[in-house]
């Protein structure tokens, strides 16, 4: 089996079960709108149904479920589907909450659409990806979607203060698209690049966003070290805010193809 990025562990992923990184996951900035617009565009086929891996709070299933027949939202972290059955949205008729592990839900397919937002990767590919074409009906798709901030001018001091204190030491830089289709995994298709948006995020809320990361859960941090980060990106930011709100820009991917399947034991890929 084809070695892994090394941070993208089991034990680093179950960090999102923290009370206190569920807690801080809403002050990651939205998708743009134009996410909804390119993943709507893949659903051709009926019944118009998505599976949204790693859904968390629901940041795509919820605007999602607002246009489909039906989603069905899986995440591992009863502590991010509390809270995103509390959001707006969160309580819809056709929004399904399945709780556990992607690789071995029980699903019920088929899905015109299967969408995984910042969370694919945290997943066991060779287990997960030849389960999911079975599971599409005959157009569908399976997209991965990822936003983030664009650098931002205090961008290179931001760096070195998240390499100083985030408790993943050895991360490994990554493509998930080429990671996959290495392991034959997965045929990419598309991918679309969407225009950035100006969001205005006060200095508070932006540092709380960090310990929505995986790697700098306030669970993990010795609490100093909490404490001097918060203290350090306060004093870092606070020169670019104006009425203590930052401008930020946030933009997004959203990439495209079809899961392969070949047997999950076995080893080798056709
Ligand atoms: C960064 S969050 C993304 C949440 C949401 N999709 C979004 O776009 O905001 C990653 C989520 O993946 C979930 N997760 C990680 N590995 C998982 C697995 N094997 N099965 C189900 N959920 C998993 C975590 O619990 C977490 O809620």
């Amino acid at each position: 089996m084809m070695k892994r990025p090394a941070h993208l562990t089991p034990e680093n992923a179950t960090h999102f079960q923290h009370e206190s990184v569920a807690a801080v996951y809403d002050r990651r900035l939205p998708y743009p709108d134009e996410v909804f617009d390119v993943l709507l565009g893949l659903v051709t086929d009926q019944p118009r149904c998505a599976l949204d891996l790693g859904a968390g709070t629901g940041d795509l299933a919820r605007p999602l479920a607002e246009q489909l027949a039906w989603v069905d939202a899986v995440d591992m972290s009863p502590a991010m589907i509390a809270r995103g059955q509390a959001f707006p949205g969160g309580d819809r008729p056709n929004l399904r909450w399945l709780e556990g592990r992607a690789e071995d839900m029980e699903l019920a397919p088929p899905y015109a659409l299967i969408t995984a937002g910042e969370s694919l990767h945290w997943m066991d590919w060779d287990i997960l990806l030849p389960r999911l074409k079975p599971l599409l009906t005959e157009h569908g798709y399976l997209a991965m979607v990822y936003r983030r901030e664009r650098p931002a001018p205090w961008q290179m001091d931001l760096d070195a203060l998240i390499a100083e204190f985030s408790t993943v030491k050895n991360y490994e830089k990554y493509n998930l698209v080429e990671e996959l289709e290495r392991r034959h995994l997965f045929r990419a298709v598309d991918r679309h690049e969407l225009a950035a948006v100006t969001n205005q995020q006060s200095i508070d809320d932006y540092i709380d966003s960090f310990h929505s990361r995986s790697s700098l859960s306030r669970e993990v941090m010795p609490s100093v070290d909490a404490y001097t980060f918060d203290e350090q990106l306060g004093t870092l930011v606070q020169p670019w805010s104006e009425n203590g709100m930052l401008t930020l820009q946030t933009e997004a991917v959203v990439s495209w193809g079809i899961p392969l399947e070949y047997p999950a034991t076995g080893g080798s890929a056709p």
